[in-house]
């Protein structure tokens, strides 16, 4: 077996690609094949253990749940921010400056919209993944492809219909958006959806729909019903679906997706 360090770095890097690691974590690379004569430090000395908290006792159960105070602060943040916003291009360029979600700082660029801002057909999806942070737009990779042919067996296009994720920059590797990134995320895209005004909403997966719509339950419940949905000037009509990455992988569920479409599309002439 060769060693990985006898590769050239290009092939190395096309091996790390091949396995998934796509993004990078650390500004400074680190030789992991290095040998390192270096003594294994001892072990630091263990903290004393904190108090544990008492659950017998009745008390203020929300501080244990709390999220750490820097997640409130950009929630605030992000909340003055959206409110500021007068229209879309406003709020891009507020997101573009916003700097309470890290995110921002491991995705390539910010991952804003697509299509139609007068659209009445509005779609929400998670949050980017490489093809997306790599052009600046959603749905563009695979999935979006799969999302295309969908629009079009019901008619719409990008020029009929408005497209958006919960999380507007990619997650490090493709990996789910913590509680804590989706909430700061959130005024944002609520303000997004209240500026485009569309009349159904549709949240493409389980994440956007129990983002978007505050509900629990799992997509498999949810999806081909029908919510309301206030957009902050009306109330409209929601529909989760299932995510087209979902579809990707399990082919066979395209048939209630397609329910789905062709109910959406009977709402939007009605
Ligand atoms: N998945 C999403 O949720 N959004 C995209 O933009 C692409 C893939």
């Amino acid at each position: 077996m060769t060693a990985a360090h006898d590769h050239s770095p290009r092939q190395l890097l096309d091996f790390y690609l091949e396995a998934g690691a796509d993004a990078l974590v650390g500004e400074e690379p680190v030789d992991r094949f290095a040998a390192t004569d270096a003594p294994v430090p001892p072990m630091p000395p263990r903290a004393p253990e904190p108090p544990r908290p008492d659950f017998t006792r009745a008390g203020p159960a929300i501080a244990l749940a709390a999220p750490p105070q820097a997640t409130d602060e950009a929630v605030m943040a992000a909340r003055q921010a959206a409110k500021s916003a007068g229209t879309l291009d406003e709020l891009r360029a507020l997101l573009e400056k916003f700097e309470g979600c890290a995110l921002k700082g491991s995705a390539t660029q910010l991952v804003f919209a697509d299509g139609n801002p007068k659209a009445k057909l509005m779609l929400v999806g998670e949050a980017p993944g490489r093809d997306e942070d790599i052009e600046g737009l959603p749905f563009v990779g695979r999935s979006g492809k799969l999302l295309d042919r969908m629009l079009a067996a019901i008619g719409f296009d990008r020029t009929s219909v408005y497209i958006a994720n919960v999380v507007p920059w990619r997650p490090p590797g493709n990996r789910t958006p913590t509680p804590q990134e989706t909430q700061i995320c959130l005024p944002f895209v609520l303000r997004q959806i209240e500026l485009v005004d569309p009349d159904i909403l549709v949240c493409l997966g389980g994440p956007s729909a129990q983002t978007l719509l505050g509900i629990k339950d799992g997509i498999t419940k949810t999806r081909g019903r029908w919510f309301s949905f206030n957009s902050g000037k009306r109330e409209i009509r929601a529909m989760p679906t299932f995510h087209p990455a979902f579809l990707l992988r399990s082919p066979l569920q395209k048939r209630f997706a397609w329910r789905d479409f062709l109910a959406v599309k009977k709402a939007m002439t009605e």
